[in-house]
């Protein structure tokens, strides 16, 4: 069956110094306390290699929040996935809506990412999620439909081993969570949506996260859902008491 994961996203934030402590903390609450879930921290480029070095592999997976959808070559300041992968790596975020939306990411960018990934060997966390004005004119559904589809043209093989991550972008960092309701029914028709392509084995397996505003009070509640496999956590996930917190809504 599907494994359930909590995964933060520091984004650009902290230090070298503030992650490596941070990541520290993180590894020894879970040593104190070990986790009924899968758990991943996706850093900053800069900070992989040296949080990596600090992490239990066996408590918690490393990930990065990015990675260039060129494979190598004279592409000033990007980062492949083969060198996301050297650092230890396992997970890389695609298609956060942060890049969608300041970074002009669409469809075709996010596949060859998502390919190099794979390649690589790292399991993509793709996000996918409608902005404020698609969920107020109801055309959320098609929206999210469409960024999954983006992936349609990998394998079976290849796409069990992608991760979702639904985030409504109208809940990221604004406080304002989905309802849990909101959160299971997208969740059911990503599921469904992926079942029409891939079947109903792959759909079943197939971790899919909810991110935006999740903190410890609301993840009881939004993880119970039967479709919802965990979370993308963001501020959240910049403390360590609290990313452990929601760690343990699966306690
Ligand atoms: P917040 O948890 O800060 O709303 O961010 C969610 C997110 O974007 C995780 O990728």
């Amino acid at each position: 069956m599907r494994k359930n994961i909590v995964a933060g996203n520091w984004k650009m934030n902290t230090t070298l110094e503030e992650g490596v402590e941070l990541a520290n903390a993180v590894n020894s609450l879970l040593e104190d306390h070990k986790a009924n879930c899968e758990v991943i921290v996706c850093v900053p480029f800069t900070h992989l290699t040296s949080v990596h070095a600090v992490l239990n592999p066996e408590l918690v997976k490393l990930g990065a929040e990015d990675c260039s959808a060129h494979d190598k070559g004279a592409y000033t300041g990007e980062v492949s996935a083969a060198m996301v992968k050297s650092t230890g790596a396992e997970y890389v975020i695609l298609g956060h809506s942060e890049r969608r939306q300041y970074f002009g990411e669409g469809n075709e960018l996010l596949l060859a990412k998502t390919k190099l990934a794979l390649e690589n060997g790292l399991k993509p966390i793709f996000c996918v999620g409608e902005v404020l004005e698609q969920r107020e004119d109801g055309s959320y559904n098609d929206v999210v439909k469409g960024q999954v589809e983006a992936l349609f043209s990998l394998s079976a093989e290849d796409f069990s081993k992608i991760v979702i991550a639904y985030e409504p972008v109208w809940a990221i960092g604004t406080g304002k969570t989905a309802t849990a309701d909101q959160a299971q029914d997208m969740h059911a028709h990503i599921r469904k949506v992926v079942e029409e392509k891939y079947g109903k084995e792959i759909a079943d397996n197939c971790s899919i996260l909810y991110g935006g505003s999740c903190k410890p009070a609301n993840a009881p509640e939004i993880f119970g859902k039967p479709d919802v496999d965990g979370g993308l956590i963001g501020g959240a996930a910049l403390k360590a008491d609290s990313f452990m917190g929601i760690i343990e809504a699966f306690d």
